[in-house]
């Protein structure tokens, strides 16, 4: 039995882009189980614009999961914005996980913001001034989270969210300068520590669709300029039996 996982970040909704993904997201039920949202939900992270997201993402055939990306944190409104994706019926997680029974088995979904601080041999290190170790040990946390929230789920396949990148190879196309703004390597150590089966981000909107993890995990960053359409599907095997296992 497969499970069917949709994926699309960075829609970055307001207003005036209000019915973009609608269309296209009608049918989703005949295409997936259920559909992630990578983070970058919205433009500024304004309450106003999380009800353009519940608008355009509530109310759907298949469950739909979230985590916040940077642009949702800049207004300082996350309690308000997770209130109003909540009461659309999108869970958002961060630092905690939810395992959902689907005909093709149980699928478990952990997921955290992220950060950035670069990749092995090239990244910040917790070091020196205040603002420094600030940095990074937001990002250490983070990835700590992801590890303990993606090994307490209890399921047939198992899936980390991000809306920063845990791999460089799926940022190729932006700067190099900026590699260390858009990911860490802290994030695939934790995805790979976990035995993950899938690693879906965001953010990196002139990166590149493919990548892994030292481990050997699938990488897929489905920021919308990068996909191009309103989401991708990934099937993953899941359970031999069926969820009457
Ligand atoms: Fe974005
Ligand atoms: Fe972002």
């Amino acid at each position: 039995m497969m499970i069917r996982i949709a994926a699309v970040g960075d829609v970055h909704l307001d207003g005036d882009v209000l019915g973009r993904f609608r269309p296209a997201l009608q049918g989703i039920g005949d295409q997936a189980d259920v559909l992630l949202l990578a983070g970058d939900l919205t433009r500024h992270g304004t309450e106003a614009e999380a009800r353009c997201v519940a608008a355009e993402f509530g109310d759907l055939a298949v469950p739909v999961i979230a985590v916040l990306g940077n642009h949702d944190h800049h207004c300082d409104q996350v309690p308000q914005v997770v209130k109003v994706l909540a009461g659309a019926g999108i869970t958002v997680l961060e630092g905690d996980g939810v395992v959902l029974d689907l005909p093709g088995g149980r699928l478990g979904v952990a997921g955290v913001k992220g950060f950035g601080g670069g990749f092995a041999g090239r990244c910040a290190s917790r070091f020196g001034e205040p603002e420094m170790k600030a940095f990074v040990g937001s990002t250490v946390d983070s990835a700590d989270r992801l590890r303990a929230a993606l090994s307490e789920l209890d399921c047939d396949v198992r899936v980390a969210l991000t809306h920063y990148s845990p791999v460089p190879e799926t940022l190729a196309g932006e700067p190099l300068e900026i590699y260390p703004f858009l990911g860490s390597y802290l994030l695939a150590e934790a995805i790979d520590g976990a035995g993950t089966d899938l690693a879906v981000h965001g953010h990196a909107h002139f990166g590149s669709e493919r990548g892994s993890t030292p481990g050997g995990v699938r990488v897929r960053n489905v920021a919308h300029p990068v996909i191009k359409q309103a989401y991708s599907v990934f099937s993953l095997a899941g359970s031999s039996t069926g969820p009457d296992r």
